[in-house]
């Protein structure tokens, strides 16, 4: 078997860290014992383009369990988990390509090597799969029955593409399922990108100003929590209705001109790039920390910073401090890169639960609709959404009301008023 890991013998300590995860994903273990019984993927070979995690070799299990040949790459250079990469290599016998740290020649190499096995299906976070073969491996879209696209960055990739008329096959957007972005971008996000800051820095966030920069799902999960850490949250927007939701939701709302000269921390959650540039670097506070969550690593401007810094160096693993012309030093966490998966271990395991409970489901909405989708980007069904929401209520022993017949009946009707 053909995979690019970064050690074998790191398998052990992968393995248990897996099985840590598991016990807190019921929902995709009960979608596991039902493929194990059903096999829905048999016959499809399924590239995935995700963080490696203990929470993906979970859902990796799964989509085996179904009958599917999975291989694998890293959606990100700096997010796999080299422990898990080894377990999913010697003891699931998944081709694996993926080791953290790796250059962008590697990242693209891994991701070929992934396209090499000629998939049916695609799973793909932040669409550098799929933006990769449909630009320099069109020869293997007859291949595709259809994908699955897992982040805000890549659906609105994949929705450019179906605007464009360049897209060759149906994709699922995974992320705009209600049981994914109001729990893995909200919850999610909030505590583990303030966990991959804090991990960094070892900072004491009471009483600091933090500069959420966004304030889509994932940076309202972000100030929600750093508020509840009790520092002072400023958010910046570019839409006026989130912008208006998020004074009213009680957080200072300024443009990030003004925003820079205020902020002890930094966090970009906007999907756009040079979010932070040289005329924010230029005011900041001597001693500012900048940290990005979003997708990719464009949020800052990292060449900006680097040609502005007269010094560099390494404080921490995951800290690096750029001094200025004017003798103010800029903090960078995990080189830019988002800081949940570079310097922590991502999203935990139960909201990843819903998420690749979405992805499990969707694939095997994908080959039992063989041929039949429109090429475009799909909704994720609603009933694979509810159901999701169903296990896992009953997973946590919640129990909810159901209408009565005179209730339903009364919802179908117009006539009766005050
Ligand atoms: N994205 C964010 N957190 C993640 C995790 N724990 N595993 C896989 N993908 C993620």
């Amino acid at each position: 078997m053909d995979y690019d890991i970064k050690d074998t013998s790191l398998a052990p300590q992968g393995l248990l860290r897996i099985e840590w995860a598991e016990r807190e994903m019921p929902v995709l273990r009960a979608i596991r014992e039902r493929f194990a019984q059903e096999r829905p993927l048999a016959g499809q070979r399924l590239g995935a383009c995700l963080h490696v995690t203990t929470e993906t070799a979970n859902l990796v299990h799964t989509l085996q369990a179904g009958g599917a040949e999975v291989y694998l790459c890293a959606s990100n250079p700096l997010s796999t988990q080299d422990d898990v990469a080894a377990a999913l290599v010697t003891e699931l016998g998944v081709p694996v390509f993926a080791i953290c740290g790796e250059d962008n020649e590697t990242y693209y190499r891994h991701i070929n090597a992934v396209l090499d096995a000629q998939p049916t299906l695609t799973m793909d976070d932040g669409a550098d799969l799929v933006t990769t073969l449909h630009q320099k491996r069109t020869e293997l879209l007859g291949n595709l029955l259809g994908g699955t696209e897992e982040t805000t960055t890549g659906v609105i990739r994949l929705r450019a593409m179906a605007q464009k008329g360049v897209l060759k096959y149906p994709i699922i957007a995974v992320n705009d399922a209600n049981t994914k972005y109001l729990f893995d971008n909200r919850y999610g996000t909030g505590q583990s990108t303030l966990d991959g800051i804090i991990r960094a820095t070892n900072l004491l966030l009471a009483g600091r100003t933090l500069v959420v920069a966004g304030y889509g799902w994932c940076g309202r999960g972000v100030a929600l929590r750093a508020r509840g850490l009790g520092a002072h949250v400023i958010v910046t927007e570019v839409n006026p209705l989130r912008a208006l939701e998020a004074v009213m939701d009680g957080f200072r709302v300024l443009p990030m001109r003004k925003a820079a000269e205020e902020g002890d921390i930094f966090v970009t959650l906007t999907g756009d790039k040079n979010v932070l540039r040289s005329e924010h670097f230029e005011v900041m506070k001597d001693g500012a920390i900048l940290a990005n969550s979003g997708h990719f690593n464009v949020e800052i401007d990292l060449p900006a910073l680097e040609e502005g810094a007269v010094n560099r160096r390494r404080l921490r693993p995951h800290v690096e401090e750029f001094t200025l012309r004017d003798g103010r030093r800029l903090y960078l966490l995990g080189e830019g890169r988002l800081i949940n998966l570079a310097a922590a271990e991502g999203h935990p395991a139960s909201v990843m639960d819903m998420s690749f409970a979405n992805q499990a489901l969707c694939a095997e909405y994908l080959a039992r609709e063989a041929g039949q989708l429109a090429v475009t980007v799909h909704s994720v069904p609603q009933e694979i959404d509810e159901e999701i929401a169903r296990l896992k209520l009953a997973s946590l022993g919640v129990e909810i009301d159901t209408l009565t017949p005179e209730q339903e009946q009364y919802l179908a009707s117009w006539q009766e008023g005050t």
